[in-house]
């Protein structure tokens, strides 16, 4: 048995979606110690060594705040190649969308990838999911997405799947062909649609166990929202859960489509409307805010307040990718969605946790600190979750638990 003792705080949100208005439902357990039996959490107790067997291993949290293990649930972790030109030509006055329209951004990452072996990937992408568990991320989703044709598709998603069996955090695979109209099929999404939508390609990706989730960028520069519609319903009937890249530039219907299809998402969300936000809410559909993309692209926050206000569960998600968001920090994410999106420390946790958990259909197992579920869990060196924030850019991450083991 392990024990984890001497803790400030233990706080966990609830288990599953959750709206983030009013009284959340969040817990902070003081004088409490955790007790692990394998790789799940056996029971929350008073911190007295009369409650564990003499013989338990016992890490001392130095009365630091014990939080669920974080969960990144929208990543572009496996690329190649780096756009600080783009970067620099936004500092000049360029936005992301005009760098899109002259042939760069994503098809500069896509010429990069596709030169890659999945070893390659790999090498490059395990230092940054190293970097990623120091800060206390335990779970994260890697979408494909810079590959564009069937095998390099398909090479992307076995490098997240090979990451996964490489190191401590938990890979999730997200099949994200409809990221862009690769230069091959200038025009003509709808032909590049048919080859990545091949029944047999599908059946292969969960055959091998690639990918659970399926992602389409919906947007002016990249898929309208008829072939979204038909990228997402095909990969739904070959088991893929549907999700979008969803109303980032402009307002073309993205998110009411994800509420249309069941999406168990709906991302970015920059240019979202009431409307939208009630259909996604009676969908079950979760909001899904990268406040880290806006940060570093220097544009508007999505509308946070009115999203929670509203009653739909938010989830945050810091979007690493090589263009839009080479943030790799889940913490300082949340710090950014403190200070520039008017959210509160524990809703940012709970963004982080439950929601994101629920997104990715393992609130059940991870994304909260109770009897029964997964011992992922984030020990900090400071004494609340509202520390950590005010910290912004530190790591206060002291020891991370990864399914009962310290990583
Ligand atoms: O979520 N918006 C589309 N896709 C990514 C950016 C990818 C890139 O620029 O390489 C995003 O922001
Ligand atoms: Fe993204």
């Amino acid at each position: 048995m392990l024990v984890v003792r001497n803790i400030s705080e233990i706080c966990t949100g609830p288990v599953g979606p959750t709206s983030l208005n009013g009284e959340l439902p969040i817990t902070r357990h003081r004088k409490s110690a955790i007790g692990i039996e394998g790789d799940t959490i056996a029971w929350i107790r008073d911190d007295d060594p009369n409650n564990w067997p003499t013989d338990a291993d016992v890490i001392d949290a130095n009365r630091g705040c014990v939080i669920p293990g974080l969960i990144d649930c929208h990543t572009h972790t496996v690329f190649a190649g780096t756009r600080e030109d783009e970067y620099v030509q936004r500092a000049q006055g360029l936005s992301y969308a005009e760098i899109a329209r002259r042939g760069g951004g994503i098809k500069n990452t896509v010429d990069a990838v596709r030169k890659c072996s999945v070893d390659e990937l790999v090498e490059l992408a395990l230092p940054r999911l190293q970097r990623m568990l120091a800060l206390g991320v335990t779970t994260v989703e890697i979408k494909s997405g810079y590959g564009l044709t069937v095998e390099d598709e398909l090479k992307m998603l076995r490098a997240a799947k090979r990451l996964g069996e490489l190191q401590p955090i938990e890979i999730v695979g997200t099949y994200l062909a409809a990221h862009t109209i690769p230069r091959e099929f200038d025009g003509d999404g709808d032909a590049y649609l048919d080859i990545v939508l091949d029944r047999k390609v599908l059946d292969q990706i969960r055959a091998e166990g690639l990918a659970e989730f399926a992602d389409v960028f919906c947007e002016a520069t990249a898929f309208n929202v008829e072939q979204s519609r038909r990228f997402l319903t095909t990969c739904a009937d070959a088991g893929l859960t549907p999700r979008i890249h969803a109303d980032q530039i402009t307002q073309i219907g993205a998110s009411k489509l994800a509420a249309k299809v069941g999406a168990s998402s709906a991302d970015h969300l920059e240019r979202i409307d009431d409307e939208s936000i009630q259909a996604m809410r009676d969908a079950g559909t979760v909001a899904v805010l990268l406040p880290a993309c806006s940060f570093y692209l220097g544009v508007e926050q999505a509308p946070a307040r009115r999203i929670v206000d509203a009653g739909l569960p938010v989830a945050i998600a810091t979007d690493f990718n090589p263009g839009s968001s080479v943030v790799e920090s889940l913490p300082l994410t949340m710090s950014i969605a403190c200070s520039q999106m008017g959210m509160t420390p524990v809703q940012t946790l709970v963004a982080t946790t439950a929601n994101a958990a629920a997104v990715l259909k393992r609130e059940s197992k991870v994304g909260a600190i109770k009897e029964g579920m997964q011992a992922d869990l984030t020990i900090l060196d400071v004494p609340t979750i509202e520390q950590m924030c005010y910290f912004a850019g530190r790591n206060c991450t002291r020891t991370v638990i990864k399914k009962g083991r310290t990583v």
